[in-house]
């Protein structure tokens, strides 16, 4: 009997019910999910034999993001089945999967499925907007079904097809925008502090952002109860139009399968 695992890192969601939904296309309830934007140093799982991961990344700049890719690098695959997905906010994935579908390999996961979502943009959510939908969700669970074909099947020696992007990969834009909140919104009441993955937040000062730290994710904006912190500003306003007017062309699922 098959074991199936998650492991993601989901700031916002959009990547956590991605992942759910190829599960359900895989018919079976993970008997592990892990969340990595609760605890990047989490004790990660052993894998036996018959195991089945899922593991879901957004797209940071056209790649996983460098603290996610950090706690990734330290899976043991042992050889077992592996479904690689990347979530993204309708711009690009870049090299993001291809970069997701190496590690895991050189991390001796035998790569099954690889493929490319469309989630709602998590910094400029004019972008990629109630993504993803219904059409996403029949996507999603069709892609977790190929899937389980290829587990039932026992295709175990060959490599997913052509994965889009190219080595070395694309460099990733480091641009910070750190989201702020006014003092006299803010409560005081800790849960951005204690949520942000990357402890950008004092609890001192929590309408302050440490931007040497922070990663953007948006977890903070999305968990706070008075809607206090929020982007803002003339560089966030500038970029939030640009990607709205380049980026809002709907982008459509892709994902390849063991043959
Ligand atoms: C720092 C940052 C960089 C991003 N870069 C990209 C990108 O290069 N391409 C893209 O289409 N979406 C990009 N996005 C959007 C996210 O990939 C997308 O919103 C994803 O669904 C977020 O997942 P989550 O809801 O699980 O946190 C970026 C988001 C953040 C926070
Ligand atoms: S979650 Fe909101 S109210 Fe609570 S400390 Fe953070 S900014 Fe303040
Ligand atoms: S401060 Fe930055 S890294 Fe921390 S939760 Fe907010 S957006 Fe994410």
């Amino acid at each position: 009997m098959k074991k199936i695992y998650t492991i993601y890192f989901s700031a916002t969601g959009t990547t956590q019910k991605c992942v759910e939904k190829v599960c359900a296309g895989l018919g079976m309830k993970p008997m592990s999910e892990i969340n990595l934007a609760d605890n990047l140093k989490t004790k990660l799982p052993e894998f036996m034999a018959d195991d089945v991961v899922v593991i879901g990344v957004p797209v940071y700049g056209g790649r996983i993001p460098v603290v996610v890719a950090d706690t990734l690098s330290h899976l043991k695959g042992n050889g077992v089945a592996a479904i690689a997905m990347v979530i993204y906010g309708n711009r690009d994935y870049d090299d993001a999967l291809l970069e997701l579908t190496d590690l895991l390999t050189d991390k001796d996961f035998h790569v099954i499925g690889a493929g490319a979502f469309i989630g709602q943009h998590s910094i400029f959510p004019k972008v990629g907007v109630s993504r993803p939908d219904l059409s996403d969700d029949q996507c999603l669970i069709k892609f977790g079904k190929e899937c389980l074909n290829a587990l039932s099947d026992g295709r175990n020696s060959s490599e997913v097809p052509y994965i889009k992007g190219k080595k070395p990969y694309k460099h990733s834009a480091n641009i910070v925008l750190a989201p702020v909140a006014k003092e006299q919104d803010c409560v005081k009441c800790g849960a951005c502090v204690r949520k942000c993955p990357v402890g950008a937040i004092s609890i001192d000062e929590p309408w302050i952002t440490d931007t040497t730290k922070c990663i953007s994710c948006g977890r903070c904006i999305t968990l706070c109860s008075q809607k206090a912190r929020k982007h803002s500003g003339l560089k966030y306003s500038i970029i939030g139009a640009i990607f709205k007017a380049c980026f809002s062309k709907r982008r459509e699922p892709e994902w390849t399968v063991v043959k």
